[in-house]
């Protein structure tokens, strides 16, 4: 049986254009969008990536993916990211690897975002098969934990392999989970980037595009943003 990341990454990398400058995400599902980028790049297609995290640009070079940063772009044509949680309104979770924030960033950047996903991603409110993923600053992560209790979220400080976990920017992953779910998402995305200390939350908002889901039986479906 193919794996629905596998289905889902590799079909992805189709949308990508010769010439084009690509954010490149993070995750076990992109890992087969690099995977296929690469292989292209060998064939002849020429592409600047921007990758997403220190994980991402290490296997792009690793397999001779041409890179870019930032500063040396003026667009993004098109991004390919994985997701945690989406909607039906294509509105996300994602974090689950700790790279929300450049994430985010590339993403808003973006004219074109398409999203890969295996099927069991798919949910009809956001938040309840995943916490949602806070960054944060050292230095705030007590009074933050604190407003985060109050706005009804049980939080854990995110830790990996016994020590605390450290982002690609030196933060904290506060993970968030909402008994009932997030019942209004974007709400409490523009609470969450009123509280100081808080870097970025995992809620991503009107950024999706396109919509590729890998399937269990072996099929993959597109889906475009209404
Ligand atoms: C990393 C992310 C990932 O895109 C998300 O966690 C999905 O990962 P995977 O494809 O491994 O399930 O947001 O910060």
């Amino acid at each position: 049986m193919q794996n629905p990341k596998e289905i889902a990454g590799r079909r992805a990398a189709e949308f990508v254009e010769h010439g084009m400058t690509v954010g490149l995400g993070t995750g076990s599902t992109v890992h087969f969008t690099l995977v296929r980028l690469a292989e292209r790049v060998k064939e002849g297609l020429a592409l600047r990536g921007v990758p997403t995290s220190i994980d991402t640009e290490r296997k792009a070079r690793e397999w001779g993916i041409p890179l870019a940063t930032l500063d040396e772009v003026a667009a993004i044509d098109l991004t390919i990211d994985g997701a945690d949680e989406i909607d039906r309104e294509f509105q996300m979770i994602k974090g689950g690897g700790g790279a929300l924030l450049r994430e985010k960033v590339v993403a808003a950047l973006s004219r074109r975002e398409v999203i890969v996903v295996g099927e069991d991603k798919l949910v009809t409110r956001l938040g309840t098969t995943f916490a949602l993923p806070i960054e944060v600053v050292p230095f705030a992560r007590g009074p933050v934990e604190r407003r985060l209790c109050a706005l009804g979220a049980e939080v854990v400080v995110r830790a990996r392999e016994g020590r605390t976990y450290t982002t690609d920017n030196g933060n904290l992953i506060l993970d968030c989970r909402f008994a009932a779910g997030i019942a209004n998402a974007r709400a409490l995305e523009r609470e969450l980037a009123g509280v100081p200390g808080i870097v970025e939350s995992g809620l991503f908002i009107d950024l999706a595009h396109v919509l590729v889901v890998g399937k269990q039986d072996g099929t993959c479906e597109v889906r475009h943003k209404a």
